[in-house]
């Protein structure tokens, strides 16, 4: 089977719980880019699940998977004949393939990738998932011919080893078998402007919000009432400047406070700032950042109550049974270029 069309594909983390700055920096930018392109691409959306594994083994994986998905089409994204949202562990031609590639990597460059060099080098105890990572997300990747890969920069240096494999594959096969992915340059350029959008931590707005972080109004989730998370924006750490403006450096509790705003409304910051612009008065901001929260998430947990889990499983189940054929007819060549087949 030809792939014809151009695939853009991504892997979501297994996340139960997400923040507002979840859904605005990673969620909200991944689905309006599905959506522009879903007309004449394919959009392959998949859930990791093999590399959740690698850390997590809690019992959780299920429920957090569903709730991940629903978060996406209560995000809103368009399903067509196009979209495709899958597990991984569901597909057996991506442990099968990657396998194959890591026969094609080298313990030198895999070794060098600096996920593994933070999360496990050096210890006795680190599994060697951690360490092959790299190698499985090659595999998701190459399957399909995905040529643009929207992920994090944390995870550039996971593509660029993506686009070596390929390239070794390619030169042993004689014949473009995979298509690589487009360089990580132009990877950023296709992410576009919402990239890179980094919500703050409430309390410590030099930091990123996290769902990590300790005080509980530091951070809005995406499970908070809205009543609750709009009070934690009327107790957000702001300045004694007494100007709406946006200024990250000197003025980053407001500038972050403009940052949500703008996304929340679907308005350019430069349009939410001029507003604003000559309000002195901190109280009167913060309330209408907290009442647009708070409309917000009563919106969202409602568009999420009401998919069901059935509903969700349809879907993977239906896109499945499509990426499969491509999946499969992908590794079949592959086997044959290795002499299995
Ligand atoms: N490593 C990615 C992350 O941590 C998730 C992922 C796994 C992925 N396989 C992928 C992303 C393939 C894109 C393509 O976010």
């Amino acid at each position: 089977m030809t792939n014809t069309k151009q695939t853009i594909l991504t892997g979501i983390r297994v996340n139960g719980e997400m923040t507002l700055g979840n859904h605005l920096g990673a969620l909200l930018p991944m689905v309006r880019l599905a959506n522009k392109h879903s007309v004449n691409s394919n959009i392959n959306i998949f859930v990791p699940d093999l590399h959740t594994i690698i850390s997590d083994i809690d019992g959780t994986l299920q429920a957090n998977l569903i709730k991940s998905i629903k978060y996406y089409l209560a995000a809103g994204l368009k399903l067509n004949q196009n979209v495709h949202i899958y597990r991984q562990s569901y597909i057996p031609a991506h442990s099968e393939l990657a396998w194959i590639l890591n026969c094609f990597a080298t313990m030198g460059e895999v070794s060098r990738m600096i996920q593994y060099k933070e999360k496990g080098e050096g210890k006795d105890s680190t599994n060697v998932g951690i360490f092959d990572y790299p190698v499985l997300m090659a595999a998701d990747i190459l399957l399909y011919d995905a040529r643009y890969v929207p992920v994090g920069e944390d995870q550039f240096q996971h593509l660029e080893l993506t686009r070596d494999l390929a390239e070794r594959f390619n030169h042993r096969a004689g014949r473009e078998v995979f298509v690589l992915p487009a360089p990580t340059a132009e990877q950023a350029k296709f992410m576009g402007a919402n990239d890179g959008i980094r919500i703050r931590d409430l309390q410590n707005p030099e930091r990123k919000m996290s769902k990590s972080a300790a005080a509980e109004n530091s951070k809005i989730m995406l499970s908070d009432t809205p009543e609750a998370a709009a009070k934690k924006v009327m107790s957000a750490t702001t300045d004694s400047v007494n100007k709406v403006q946006f200024d990250m450096s000197n003025q980053p509790g407001i500038s972050n406070l403009l940052q949500i705003l703008s996304l929340l409304q679907g308005i350019p910051l430069a349009t939410v700032t001029a507003e604003w612009a000559g309000v002195t008065q901190y109280g009167e901001f913060k309330a209408a950042v907290a009442e647009e929260v708070k409309a917000f998430l009563a919106d969202f947990q409602a568009r999420v109550a009401e998919i069901s889990d059935r509903e969700v499983l349809d879907i993977l189940e239906e896109s499945e049974a499509e990426v499969s054929k491509i999946a499969q007819a992908k590794l079949l060549e592959v086997q044959k270029v290795v002499g299995l087949r």
